[in-house]
Order: C-alpha cells, then sequence, then structure tokens
C-alpha cells in the first residue's frame, strides 16, 4: 500500500525511468496527470490542481481507495520521480519533444481527434504517428503494469491511451480493467477509414468494461467492433476470442454519461464574493439587458465560428442590437502548435475584430473576447451574470460547460441553447436543442432565448438542476466503478 513518497526529482538522465515499489488497489491512467506546473512571481514552482471533469470525478475516488495517478506532466523531456500532491498519489510517465509531436499533436490531436470529431477537420494518417501512439501507450501500460496490486482496478481514460487496455491485460491479466472515452466514437462508416482500425478496437477490447458518452456512442463501437474483428457482439457485450478464436472472456461496452461536481458549484455560487462578482461583470460591461456567453477550448469542434456568423447576422439585421446585448467568448487556449488550432485562432480573431469594429459603440462591446483560462471561481460568477449561454458544438463528447452553466443558475433563471451535437443534449433537452449548422434556425433560437418569458425559463432550468443534482460526477463515477467490479449486464 502506498506510503508518501519523495518530491518531484526533476531531470534525471534521459533514459532513466523510475520505479516504485508500492503498489495501488486502485489507479487511474490519463494522457496528462491531474495538476499543471504554475511558477509563481518569485519564479518558484508549484502544482496546481487541473481544472476540468475528470480530476474532479476521480479525485475523492482517489482519495477513499488510497489510488495512483499515472500521467504526462504536460512539458517535454521531464523525468520526474512519483510525487504525491493534492492528497493524490501521482506517477509522472515522460515524453519526449519527439513523442509529443508524433503521438500526442499527430496520432492523438491530428488524427484521432478528428476522425472521432466527425471530420470537421481533414483527419491525417501517418505510419510514423501510428508508430509513436504504439510505443507511447506501451510505456502507459508499462507504468501501470508496476504499481498496481494483486486483482488492482485500473481505469484507463480517453482516446490517447486505446491501446492501453490490451497491452497492460498481457502484462496483468489478474487486473480489473476499465476504459472511458469522454469523446465521441464515430460511426462505422467514418472510423472504417482508420488504417490501424482493427488494432484500436482490439486495444480497447483488452478492458473488461468500456465506457462512453452517449448511447449512439456505444452503438458505433460496437457495430466496429462487428465488422472489423471476429469477435461476437450479444447486446452490450463482447465475447472476446482468444489466437484461434476461442471466446474468452467478455468485454462490455456502454453509454455512461459523465457530469459535473454539484456539491462544489453549489459552494461557490453560495459564497457573497462570487456572487458580488457576478453584478460587477455586469457593470464592466456596461450594463447590458442580456449578456450572452460562450465559453469553450478553441476547437474547431466547437462551432464557435457558426455562433459569430449568426450573431453577427443578427446585429446587421438590427434583431438585436449593442448596447442592449453583449457577447462575452472565453476561448481559452489549445493545442497551440497543431496547425488546424493556429489556423483557427487567426479565423476566429479577425471575424471578432471586424464584427467589433463594425458594431461597437464607445461604451458598448459587440463581443468581449478572452483568450484566456479562469479558475473556476472566475468561470462561475460569468456563468452567474450570463442571461443565455451558447453551446454550439458541431460535435462533442459531453460539453461540461452546459452542466455547469444549469448548475449555477441558482435563481431559476437564464437559458441555454444546446447543439443536438453535444452529449448533453441527451440528458438536458429542456434546454433550447439547436443545429448549429442551420444558422437562420440558430438566429432565431438565440431570439427566443432573449425574449422567452421568466416562467418558460424557469420551468425548463428546474427540471434540468434537477436531472444534474442526482446525475453529478459522483454517481458516474460510482456507477462505471460498480458496474465494472460486477459480470452484470450493462
Ligand atoms: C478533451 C479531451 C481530454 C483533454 C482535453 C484538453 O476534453 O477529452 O482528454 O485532456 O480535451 O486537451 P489537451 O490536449 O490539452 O489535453
Amino acid at each position: 500500500m502506498a506510503t508518501s513518497t519523495s518530491e518531484p526529482a526533476d531531470q534525471a538522465s534521459a533514459d532513466e525511468t523510475h520505479t516504485s515499489d508500492e503498489t495501488f488497489n486502485f489507479v487511474v491512467v490519463s494522457n496528462r496527470l491531474p495538476v499543471d506546473r504554475v511558477t509563481g512571481p518569485d519564479g518558484e514552482e508549484s502544482w496546481r490542481r487541473s481544472p476540468g471533469g475528470l480530476v474532479t470525478a476521480l479525485s475523492p475516488v482517489m482519495e477513499n481507495n488510497d489510488g495512483a495517478w499515472i500521467g504526462w506532466s504536460g512539458a517535454a523531456g521531464d523525468h520526474l520521480a512519483p510525487f504525491d500532491e493534492q492528497n493524490m498519489h501521482l506517477h509522472p510517465v515522460s515524453l519526449s519533444e519527439e513523442e509529443i509531436q508524433l503521438y500526442y499533436e499527430g496520432f492523438s490531436n491530428g488524427c484521432l481527434w478528428p476522425l472521432y470529431h466527425d471530420v470537421i477537420a481533414p483527419p491525417e494518417f501517418h505510419r510514423t504517428w501510428w508508430d509513436a501512439y504504439k510505443k507511447v501507450n506501451r510505456r502507459f501500460a508499462e507504468a501501470a503494469a508496476n504499481i498496481a496490486d494483486q486483482g488492482a482496478t485500473v481505469w484507463v481514460q480517453d482516446y490517447q491511451l486505446q491501446l492501453v487496455p490490451k497491452m497492460l491485460r498481457e502484462l496483468r491479466p489478474d487486473l480489473k480493467i476499465g476504459f472511458f472515452n469522454h469523446i465521441p466514437f464515430p460511426p462505422l462508416e467514418i472510423f472504417a477509414q482508420l488504417p490501424w482500425r482493427k488494432a484500436v478496437l482490439e486495444g480497447l477490447l483488452g478492458a473488461d468494461l468500456i465506457g462512453f458518452q452517449r448511447d449512439s456512442d456505444a452503438a458505433n463501437f460496437r457495430r466496429s467492433v462487428t465488422r472489423f474483428t471476429s469477435h461476437n457482439v450479444v447486446k452490450n457485450s463482447i465475447h472476446v476470442g482468444d489466437d484461434q478464436g476461442v471466446p474468452s472472456r467478455i468485454a462490455r461496452a456502454a453509454a455512461f454519461p459523465i457530469s459535473i461536481d454539484m456539491e462544489r458549484i453549489n459552494e461557490l455560487t453560495a459564497r457573497p464574493d462570487i456572487q458580488e462578482r457576478a453584478r460587477q461583470i455586469r457593470e464592466d460591461l456596461g450594463n447590458p439587458k442580456y449578456i450572452l456567453l460562450g465559453v469553450d477550448r478553441l476547437d474547431y469542434t466547437k462551432g464557435i465560428r457558426h455562433r459569430l456568423k449568426a450573431y453577427e447576422e443578427l446585429l446587421n439585421d438590427a434583431r438585436t442590437k449593442v448596447g442592449d446585448v453583449t457577447l462575452v467568448q472565453v476561448a481559452s487556449p489549445s493545442r497551440e502548435r497543431v496547425e488546424q488550432y493556429r489556423l483557427l485562432r487567426e479565423e476566429i480573431e479577425s471575424t471578432v475584430g471586424r464584427i467589433n469594429g463594425t458594431f461597437d459603440t464607445t461604451q458598448h462591446s459587440a463581443v468581449r473576447y478572452l483568450h484566456h483560462s479562469y479558475p473556476i471561481e472566475e468561470m462561475i460568477a460569468l456563468y452567474m451574470a450570463a442571461d443565455v449561454m451558447l453551446v454550439t458544438a458541431l460535435r462533442d463528447g459531453m460539453n461540461l460547460v452546459a452542466k455547469e452553466y444549469v448548475a449555477s443558475r441558482i435563481h431559476d433563471d437564464g437559458v441555454l441553447v444546446l447543439s443536438e451535437f453535444a452529449g448533453a443534449a441527451d440528458t438536458l433537452k429542456q434546454a433550447i436543442l439547436i443545429n448549429p449548422h442551420d444558422i437562420d434556425g440558430m438566429k432565431e433560437d438565440i431570439v427566443k432565448a432573449l425574449t422567452m418569458d421568466p416562467e418558460e425559463k424557469s420551468r425548463r432550468m428546474r427540471v434540468m438542476r434537477r436531472i444534474i443534482a442526482t446525475n453529478d460526477v459522483e454517481a458516474w463515477s460510482k456507477k462505471f466503478l460498480e458496474a465494472l467490479n460486477s459480470d452484470l449486464d450493462v
């Protein structure tokens, strides 16, 4: 069992690997560690818990189970010893600059990400990227094999690590292995493009339980398994055959929609300083009648261009006017060395510049564009200030921003405009559901949101808040882990 470990020992020799004698009964494996390195004003480096659903979802499970987390620090060439931070045992995996280019920016984000998001951007298929993906996945699998107790539960996360379940099972057949895919799983006809489709499916099928965001993702996966492997699929169970094709074990695949930490958001929305900050934000924006809000990683899947187009046309058509309305767009920097992301940033920023140049007044901005990440406290204040939240993703695994907005509307007011292509649309049916490709439709729906009567707003919001309160992130991880540790149908 775990005992306390050392501080990060930085910059060991390039090929040194840190082995550990400690073993753990519960191990999470994800591309990134749940902490980010921050440099203080005095130049001192420390770690801060990363924002985001996965960390909040899993950190209580980690604490209760004395678990360990395996992941990459986010920097090239780090060779860090295991360390404890935020009540978690962290086991860093190192990536070289070249591996970051080929495995992370290349295969994960230049091939799988666009392929799994409806080929919104063209995926690239390079054998050198695939080779690096295999090599790095093996490194993560070995790290997990080294620190898992006999019979431990290992939970592998997301598309960057799809080969880990099979590699890990080969090394450690005694383990219970779960996998959760945070992004969509594409329809067979799109997945078919992947030259390594069979290896990816076999990689995932190393898990006992494979979780997806939506029923449609799980169904897409099972269809691809039927089409591209020889394993037999019966409802949600896949009878995985051994090398001779004899069924040797069962892997299950089903939907487990992820959610948010409702309790934490309740604490934050009750804080007077955050409520005051929400009032301040409205004042800083010149007290418009309506604040529209978009919060996204700056990613081409999020439909930011479509949203800006609809908004610009509404201003052009004089269906609304600056002063009455302001759009706050938080676009947090993301994957900035990947070409598609660089191009997107240029396009968004020139569009915002054009809209503001045309419609700004000396007192008011049409779009307040913020290319930053903010701490959760500031995000909650923004959600509390915003009259309408615009989630216009062209494809999105879940979209936790939509759920956070609903959770923050403690007075049951505000309107959520939500793309039907986000996983959250399966749960939040009382939102105004939109097709972001239909610009005219989106314009009508934004006007509908701005003019909705208070009773209807409140009725819709109340239902959505109740749904999230009973399906929060704790319920999500509990449900997944209970299913993983039982052999029942899912
Ligand atoms: C999505 C993915 C995560 C990823 C996050 C941020 O939510 O599902 O796995 O960590 O984006 O992207 P990044 O490439 O910065 O880790």
